[in-house]
Order: C-alpha cells, then structure tokens, then sequence
C-alpha cells in the first residue's frame, strides 16, 4: 500500500521511478495515436511526493490564498472561483523539462531519472485568467513574481515555485488556474481539484493542487524552486554541485521557455522495417513543439546522418479552434486570445520511398520555431538533464 492507493491509474503508463513516487509515461507510439488532445488516462505524470486526498464533496470548498505584496488578500473557493471569475477553455501542451533526459543519461548518468520521449501531453484546461484572480488582490508596485505552492507535503517543504508577475498579468501568455482537463474535473495525478496552467514554460512551473499564491519581490526560495528545473553549466558535475549552493541560487539558470523538440513515433525505436515486397513508401511520423508561444515552422528528417535533410509535412491541430471562435467548449468559452501565439505541440509526417529508406542506418528529425530555434546537432548535457533537444534518431532495423 503507498500513499496514492486512493488514485486510480491506467496500467499502460511506463512507471519510470518504482512505486511511488508515481512518474510515468505512455509508450511514446499510444501517445501519438491519442492524437492532438491527450486523454487523462495516457497524459504523463510527474509527481514529487504523494497526492493529496481530496473528497468529491470537499472540492467545492478547496481554498486557496493571495497573499503578501497586495493591498486585499484573498482567500478563494474553488465554488467562489467558478460563480465569480469568466470561465476560459484552451488547448495547451504540458512538457516535463526532464522529457527526453533518457539520452543524457546514457552519456553521461544525470541526477534526475529516464524519460523518454512522452514526457510531454495536451489537455483543453478550463478554468480562469491568472491574472484576473492576481488583479483583484491589487498587487502593489514592490511585487515583482508570482509564488506558488501546492498542498503535497515532500521531504523539503510543500512543492513551490515562481514565475515573473508581469508574466502573469499578460493575456497573451495565457497563464491560468485550471479545474477542469478534457472536460472533466482535474484527475487526482494531475492537481484535482484545481491547479496552475503555464502554457509555453516547462511543466514544473504549474503548480498542482494549489493552495497558495504569494507575491514578492524576489523569485520563489522553495527548495524545489531552486534544486529543480534548472540547467546548469555544463561542467559542474553530481558531485561538486552538491557542495555548491552558489550555483543553484543563480536564478539565470532556472528555465522557464520550453526549448524547440520533436521526436519520432513511427517507427518506433525496436520497429522492424519491412522494406522487401513493402508498399512503395514509409510514412515517418511524429511530434514537435517550440517554447514560449513560439510555433514550429519547419520540421526536416534525415536518413543521412544529417548531411541532407527532407521537409516534412506538418498539422497544426490548434488551428481547428482558432477557426471557431467564441464557441462553448467544456463549460468555458473557447477564445483562442493568443491567436498569434502557438502554445500546442504539432504533428508531422513525411512519406519515404522504401527504396531509399533501405540503405538508411537511422532517420533524424530536428525542428526549428518562427524565431530560427533550431534544434541542436549536439547534446548538452547538464547536472539535471533538462531541456534535452538534439536532433532526435531513431535505429532503422531492417526485417528479412
Ligand atoms: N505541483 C505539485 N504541487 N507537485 C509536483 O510534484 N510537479 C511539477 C508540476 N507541478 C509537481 C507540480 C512538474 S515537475 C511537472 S512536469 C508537472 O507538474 C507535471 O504535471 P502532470 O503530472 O499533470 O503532467
């Protein structure tokens, strides 16, 4: 029995971390054939601690405080919450900062645990504007970041961490406090009853089951604020940054922008290639995403080793509710605010002649977003292996 036995869980999860806590994924190939919207069954989980019990009959009176530099403290329901605050539903991917970090490890063993590459899933979130909430505990000059802390008590203290205020204040970043994912009430893994939505930042900047919100002038001192979700030099090593608190206080290493990723789902990576009496293509498919609003705008694969690259075809789902406006989607109104914005993962797929394709020892793939982020030929390895993104490779094994 671990402490989550009240959680229900789908068996195909890979847990990636034993029993408990509980961090898993989908294997990466299920992920993708959920299409654009992730059911809550297969979105990944990544869990610091337990999580907290909460009653069907308790959710309504779930509170949550604002508080420090404001003239009006705030205590919320979450029933006040939903009566009170414009209803909103977007779509927006979640990604670990660990997703992918499998590969680092194999170079060179990182302090955190292997990802593979479904460490990334989307939800349509309802729920309400950050910033309407912060706006009416009338935030004072001095405040210049948003804390926040969730009810999972850990080994260092409740889970926290912070963003920038004026980030929070901005619609077109699309920050929110969500109670709702697909339509239904939040599932306990991923912050029922209610919790933070980031779009566009790694996921450990939302915060799950949400009890707190602070505003100070400095970011957040929560140890998992400051020893998670960073990258540090490349050259500090296990050992030596245990011993140095210097380098995980700098805040020019906490992260905060997703950065430019794709990975390839077909074929997977023990897929054996028919290539003898195949039809005449293979269709290569995946996923890529970019950071901070910014959209992929090219997608290249490789059967070279990257000497000459292809350009594969890319599906913007999010575009179908950019096209529709205003509709009721979910109990909040989709109003796709960001329309200039990108804050969802998009598909791609190329078709490869088979012939061709029989001489491939491997196939990569690298993304690049509307601002040339490029995804990168080279690791860079780092102390938590976060933000892993070179160019993603798949062996082809060829069958007869
Ligand atoms: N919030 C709390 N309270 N506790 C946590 O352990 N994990 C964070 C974030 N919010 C965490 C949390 C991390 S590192 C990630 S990647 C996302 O939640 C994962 O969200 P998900 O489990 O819903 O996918």
């Amino acid at each position: 029995k671990t402490p989550d036995s009240h959680v229900p869980r789908d068996p195909r999860l890979i847990r990636l971390t034993g029993v408990h806590p509980f961090n898993v994924e989908a294997p990466l190939s299920d992920l993708y054939n959920e299409g654009f919207l992730t059911s809550p069954d297969l979105f990944y989980v990544r869990n610091h601690g337990h999580v907290p019990e909460v009653r069907d009959e308790d959710i309504p009176d779930w509170e949550f405080s604002v508080e420090g530099l404001v003239d009006k403290p705030l205590r919320i329901t979450l029933k006040d919450l939903i009566a009170e605050y414009e209803q909103k539903t977007y779509p927006i991917t979640l990604v670990c900062a660990g997703n992918r970090r499998k590969e680092q490890n194999v170079v060179r063993k990182t302090k955190g645990f292997s990802w593979g590459a479904a460490g990334v899933s989307t939800a349509l979130w309802t729920g309400v504007v950050l910033g309407d909430v912060l706006r009416k505990a009338c935030p004072r000059r001095a405040a210049k970041y948003v804390c926040m802390e969730g009810a999972d008590k850990l080994p260092n203290g409740y889970y926290g961490t912070s963003v920038k205020l004026n980030w929070a204040m901005d619609p077109n970043r699309g920050m929110m406090l969500a109670h709702k994912m697909n339509g239904e009430m939040l599932r306990p893994d991923h912050g029922k009853p209610l919790r933070v939505v980031i779009p566009g930042q790694i996921g450990g900047r939302s915060v799950k089951w949400l009890k707190k919100l602070i505003l100070a002038e400095a970011p957040s001192d929560n140890w998992y604020h400051i020893y998670d979700n960073r990258v540090l030099p490349t050259m500090v090593s296990p050992e030596e940054s245990a011993n140095k608190p210097e380098w995980w206080t700098d805040e020019r290493y906490a992260i905060y922008d997703l950065s430019t990723n794709s990975a390839i789902a077909y074929p997977a990576h023990e897929e054996q290639l028919c290539t003898v009496g195949a039809p005449e293509n293979y269709r290569v498919k995946g996923y890529a995403y970019g950071g901070g609003g910014r959209r992929v705008t090219s997608v290249e694969i490789s059967i070279d080793k990257g000497k000459t690259w292809r350009l594969s075809n890319i599906e913007y789902a999010e575009d179908k509710y950019r096209e529709a406006p205003d509709q009721e989607l979910y109990g909040g109104k989709l109003d796709m605010w960001w329309r200039e914005a990108s804050f969802c993962w998009c598909f791609w797929h190329l078709d490869i002649p088979v012939n061709e394709l029989k001489g491939a020892n491997d196939i990569i793939v690298r993304g690049m977003d509307e601002s040339m982020n490029l995804q990168p030929r080279d690791m860079y390895w780092s102390v938590l292996g976060m933000m892993n993104n070179p160019w993603f490779r798949v062996a082809v094994h060829h069958e007869g």
